[in-house]
Order: structure tokens, then sequence, then C-alpha cells
């Protein structure tokens, strides 16, 4: 019988520095979708988004229907993630995920918070010093983080990320420029809570998946969030001190609601597509600052967006295909 399911390429980011956890796990996150297409029946082929004329031929060649978009950095470099989706809209040729104009936007944390202001959308106020989108000052009263614009992952951040006062922050900030290379900016560090919120597209419609609070219990000194060791580093204390739980009280039920339409409103503000995941940070107060949008986050098997599904009795297979089908308009967005 002939297979008349689409021809779908696993698009990846090209390996740059194979040391980087968060690079391998760019590998077994490949790995892992492959294998999970392959069960689902689909013919699959993988391509790492080196040489666009090489990515190209490859294409073409192999009479690929669908591009599922992997890509998190080009030449290791987050900010540039939206080139292989602008790309790929410009041959015209189906891929997964959300479009080049809502991965851009996001990306770079900065014009996702001026955008999320104008879209009525709560984040923390913040400090950038470059000119390109209008220096933006505020007086950042209280404690501050110091962020990369475009990283993920947590790169960089350390408890000595969270600072006080401008010159302290002024000091850190070209620390960290020498440091890592790239643009970065502050924001008022938000005391209090951390919430997960992942969306998906299915057949039956959007989804908000279960809500996952990350839980602190670091050394009492240590500013509580997810550090890049909270995150990658299994043998350091940060990660053992950071873990992540689903909340189901009752008390916390309107949280959880107003956490939804917050994450919705996201969704629908930057058009995202296929599956996104929202970080929020609710002060002590109980207001929720939306820290970044993550469209095409990590679905790597221990990866936040998995958990979340798994909590709602989701397989791998039926959160890959509902994002294969949210590519080839199987689905009608709104
Ligand atoms: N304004 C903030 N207030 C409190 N914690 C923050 C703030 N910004 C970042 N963090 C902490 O740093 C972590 C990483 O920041 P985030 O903006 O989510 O970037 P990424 O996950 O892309 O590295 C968050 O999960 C959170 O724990
Ligand atoms: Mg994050």
């Amino acid at each position: 019988m002939q297979n008349t399911l689409p021809k779908i390429a696993i698009l990846h980011s090209a390996i740059v520095d194979a040391n980087r956890p968060d690079e391998q796990d760019t590998l077994v996150q490949v790995a892992e979708i492959q294998r999970t297409l392959d069960a689902l029946g689909y013919v699959t082929t993988t391509l790492p988004f080196g040489e666009i004329a090489q990515v190209d031929q490859a294409l073409r060649q192999s009479q690929v229907d669908v591009v599922f978009n992997l890509v998190e950095s080009i030449q290791g470099k987050s900010e540039l993630l939206h080139f292989p989706a602008l790309y790929l809209e410009s041959i015209p040729l189906p891929f997964t995920g959300s479009s080049s104009s809502a991965l851009f936007l996001t990306t770079h944390k900065v014009l996702a918070k001026v955008m999320m202001r104008s879209l009525g959308i709560p984040t923390a106020p913040w400090y950038y010093p470059y000119a390109e989108i209008g220096a933006q000052y505020e007086a950042l009263p209280g404690r501050c983080i110091i962020k990369p614009v475009a990283e993920e992952g947590s790169l960089g951040i350390t408890s000595e990320s969270v600072v006080k006062g401008y010159d302290a922050m002024c000091q850190k900030h070209a620390q960290q420029c020498a440091t890592y290379g790239g643009k970065w900016f502050t924001e008022t560090f938000i005391e209090g809570r951390e919430f997960n919120i992942s969306v998906i597209e299915t057949p039956t419609g959007m989804r908000v998946l279960p809500i996952a609070e990350i839980q602190f219990s670091l050394d009492g000194a240590s500013p509580k969030m997810v550090t890049y060791d909270g995150k990658w580093t299994p043998e350091h204390p940060d990660y053992l001190g950071t873990t992540r739980h689903f909340p189901q009280t009752a008390a916390d039920q309107p949280l959880l609601d107003k956490l939804q339409t917050l994450a919705l409103q996201c969704w629908h503000g930057f058009a995202l597509r296929g599956y996104a995941r929202m970080d929020v940070r609710v002060d002590e107060a109980g207001n929720p600052w939306v820290l970044e949008i993550n469209a095409n986050p990590c679905i790597s098997p221990d990866s936040g967006f998995v958990a979340a599904a798994a909590q709602a009795d989701m397989t791998m297979e039926q959160v890959v295909q509902s994002i294969v089908e949210s590519s080839i308009g199987e689905i009608t967005h709104v």
C-alpha cells in the first residue's frame, strides 16, 4: 500500500559546542521526535540547518512535504532562530510551530515586552540601554535581574544575576556582555511564585495543559529562580533544589484560571501556532507578570512541555501528531 502520509524533514540546529548540555539536549529532542514520527507512520529525514543552499537542495531532492522545525539557534545564536521559518515561508513549505514573525518577536525578550505592554499583558518594568528599539529607562527600585536579550535556557543566569541599585546593575551588565557577548537587559526581580503554562493546538481546539509550578528549595541566601545550573547541571545544588509540580488545591484555582486566561492572551496576541509555553512569575500580592513567551518550546522527553502533556494524559504521539496537523492546515486557526 502506498504511504499517503506527508514526508517530514526534522530540521534542527547544527551543533556548535557539543559539550554544552543545552546543545546536547537538541540531539535528544531530534531523536525522540523522529522516533515518534516513525511510530506514527510518517517517512522522516533529519537535516541540520547549516549552509542555506545545501538545506534548499536537500529539501527539494527528498521531496519533503512538511518541515518539523526544531531549530533553536544558528551558529549557537538564539537570536537567529526565526530565520529557518522565514526561509520556509519564502519557498513556501509548510512547517510546524510558529511563524517567523512570531518567533522573531518572542525571541527578542525586550521587543516581546514592548508588544506585551501594547497588548495590555503585564510584564515587569525594564531597563534597556540600546537604541535600536528606543531605549527604555525605568527606575527599578528594589532587586533586579540582568538577563540576555535573546538567549534561552537560563544562559548566564546565576544567583549573582540579581542585584540592587544602579551602579551594581551597570557593573553586572558590563560583566555579562564581556563574558558572554550579545545584548543584556535588566528587569525588576519579581519575588514570588513561578509557573509554566503550556498550550497546544489539537484537532478539537486550543488546549491549555495543566499548569506547572517551579518550586525552589535553594540555599537561604539565593534568590528563588531557575539558574543555568538549576536547569542543566544535575550534580549542582540548584538543580536538586529546583523542582516542578502541578498545583491542584482549591485555593490555587482562581490563580490558575487567571494564568490560563493570560496564556491565551499571549497566544492570540502574538499569533502563536502549534505549541507554546509561557513563563510567568506571580508576585506576593498575587499579580502575574509574564517573563517570556516560548514559541516552539523544547519538547524533549524531560521538558516542561512534555511533562504538562503527560499530566493531561497526552502521549508523546498525540503531542507530535497535533503539532504536525496544526502545520498542515487541518486545524482552523483562530
Ligand atoms: N523578572 C524576573 N523576576 C524573577 N525571576 C526571574 C525574572 N526574570 C527571569 N527570572 C528567573 O530566571 C529564569 C530564566 O528567565 P527567563 O526569562 O524565563 O529566560 P530563559 O528561560 O529563556 O532563560 C526564570 O525561569 C526565572 O526563574
Ligand atoms: Mg524561561
